[in-house]
């Protein structure tokens, strides 16, 4: 069967700018459900850093009851890998970390104390349950506006509850939210179903920035085989987006 797109022998790893930043990943060993080892996390940055990929925060998961994760935890995870990096004389990378934060009553203690690790300034990566959306979403949303933060929804191509509901994204969007696309959302990685809304969300202009949310080597393997053209003219101008959390 002929594909439906024409291929492209670039993929989308040859494509980041230099002012890339990667605001979305799980690369501090053993604090969530991403790498699992310092040798590990080397072996992803290095790799990632082979697509041209310089700059990062990765955001570890802070969910009640699963990922016990604190601001303190982090950064001393953080403080720990750069050290490793260091002596494996990796001294190119600007490395960050901040979270992503489930919306649970977890979060909204955070909130309150304003005890967010942020991406830059006042953004703060967040997510949903793929299950449902919180009830009281909006009125977080505006919460987290009124403590002075952004938010930053994660991958919001990947919460089925909104496909058939697409207008709640210009909803959001009009709440305040801003939207993080997941690249191998570009790939069959998560299923057609959400490769088929995240080129819906790009095309009607509804992304603000991207990011890999590399948990392990499997999803760079995928990252590698993405090289549909029409998808990548449409992520290309979004790719320059992240420079504004550099
Ligand atoms: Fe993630």
């Amino acid at each position: 069967m002929l594909s439906l797109f024409k291929k492209n022998k670039h993929t989308i790893t040859t494509l980041f700018p230099e002012t890339y930043i990667d605001i979305h990943s799980h690369l501090l060993p053993n604090i969530d459900d991403g790498s699992k080892s310092f040798e590990e996390s080397t072996l992803l940055l290095k790799k990632l850093s082979s697509y041209g990929i310089k700059n990062f925060v990765i955001t570890p998961h802070i969910m009640d009851g699963v990922w016990n994760n604190t601001t303190q935890i982090i950064n001393q995870k953080l403080f720990e890998l750069t050290n490793y990096l260091k002596s494996q004389g990796i001294d190119d990378l600007n490395i960050r970390a901040a979270a992503e934060y489930m919306i649970d009553a977890n979060f909204e203690k955070l909130l309150s104390e304003k005890d967010l690790l942020t991406i830059k300034d006042q953004y703060v990566l967040v997510e949903l349950s793929y299950f449902n959306p919180p009830i009281n979403l909006n009125e977080i949303l505006f919460n987290i506006q009124i403590a002075g933060y952004k938010p930053i929804l994660a991958h919001p191509e990947r919460y089925i509850f909104y496909h058939s509901n697409y207008k709640k994204y210009y909803e959001l969007k009009e709440l305040g939210c801003l939207f993080q696309l997941n690249l191998l959302s570009l790939s069959q990685h998560y299923g057609s179903k959400i490769t088929k809304i995240a080129e819906r969300l790009l095309k009607d202009n509804l992304i603000d920035f991207t990011g890999t949310d590399t948990h392990n080597i499997r999803h760079l393997n995928t990252l590698e085989t993405i090289n549909n053209s029409k998808l990548l003219k449409l992520i290309t101008p979004i790719l320059e987006n992240n420079a504004k959390l550099l």
